[in-house]
């Protein structure tokens, strides 16, 4: 459910749709629990002091994780990785057999 305007969504995906912007994987762990997803809501946000700006769903097994995580890495994809974005988007939880 949204409060955006009648056909807002519509003329949000044909913007976006233009758009070439970077995908990234991220990956983070706590105790034995690992998890991974696919990132496109990521942007730098500051230079100094530098940030970059992560946005994960609180509906991903990643975002669980996360939360209890020390460490959390962002790796950029290659455009000649879409097999491995396809498989961190594909799933949720288990993605074990994933190498990144
Ligand atoms: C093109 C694309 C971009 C995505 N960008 C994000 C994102 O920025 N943040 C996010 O939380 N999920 C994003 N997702 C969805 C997650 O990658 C997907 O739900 C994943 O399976 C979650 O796995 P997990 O539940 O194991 O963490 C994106 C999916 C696609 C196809």
């Amino acid at each position: 459910m949204t409060d955006a305007a009648p056909g807002a969504s519509a003329d949000l995906d044909r913007f976006v749709d233009g758009l070439d912007y970077p995908m990234f994987i991220v990956t983070t762990a706590h105790g034995t629990r690992r998890a991974g997803c696919l990132v496109g809501f990521a942007t730098q946000a500051s230079i100094d002091p530098p940030r970059l700006l992560v946005c994960l769903s609180v509906n991903n097994h990643t975002h669980h994780v996360a939360q209890r995580a020390s460490t959390f890495a962002v790796h950029a994809l290659a455009s000649d990785q879409q097999d491995l974005a396809a498989l961190l988007s594909s799933a949720t939880g288990n993605k074990s057999g994933v190498v990144v």
